[in-house]
């Protein structure tokens, strides 16, 4: 029987494979997917908010679960289009703007409000600690945030100034989500 790899050979096999499950490219890694998909399940989450869409590979997954089960809604942000594929383009799911705008900022909080609990939203795009910061106050109670890329663009000095300015917001988790790059907070009060 052929040894299996060691484990830091499959994490970076994981790290380098290309990701795109239905064809559309995402820029998270297979690893990603699958902590989001966890959170999902485990958390019972049923309004997913990304915020930075990108080529959309990821709103192509939840969009397909949202069809196919209707166990949680979904609704992506990005300002930039150019790289979504037709059939996302002019998916109502997805909002072209610029999650900084009040208007927009405004139109998440009332789509929460609405929507089924919890709800999750994910800070992907292009200044996430500002998106950290900016979508916390709005979420309700028992609401959770994620934030990619820790610690590159989410760095431990990111973490520290959050835990000081919004103290309502319990990290879950660090080791495991903190090492999967995804920090994950739960609204407590
Ligand atoms: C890292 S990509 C998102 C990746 C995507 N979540 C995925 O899983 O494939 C960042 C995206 O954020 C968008 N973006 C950056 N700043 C933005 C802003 N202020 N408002 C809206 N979109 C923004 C960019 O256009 C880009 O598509």
């Amino acid at each position: 029987m052929t040894e299996p790899a060691p484990l830091p050979d499959l994490w970076a096999f994981l790290q380098r494979a290309k990701v795109a499950p239905f064809g559309i490219p995402t820029a998270q890694h297979w690893y990603h997917i699958a902590a989001i998909f966890h959170m999902i399940d485990e958390l019972h989450v049923q309004t997913f908010v990304e915020l930075g869409v990108y080529y959309g590979g990821l709103s192509d997954l939840l969009i397909r679960r949202e069809r196919t089960v209707k166990d949680i809604a979904y609704f992506g942000f990005d300002w930039d289009p150019q790289y979504l594929p037709i059939s996302l383009r002019y998916n109502p799911a997805i909002t072209i703007g610029d999650v900084f705008d009040t208007v927009i900022v405004e139109q998440v909080s009332n789509l929460i409000q609405a929507g089924g609990s919890p709800a999750l939203v994910f800070c992907d795009d292009g200044d996430k600690p500002r998106e950290m910061m900016t979508y916390a106050p709005i979420l309700r109670v028992g609401d959770y945030l994620v934030a990619h890329d820790y610690p590159e663009t989410v760095t431990d000095e990111t973490l520290a100034e959050f835990a000081a300015e919004v103290p309502y917001m319990l990290e879950i988790d660090p080791p495991i989500y903190r090492g999967l790059g995804l920090p994950l907070w739960r609204r407590n009060t």
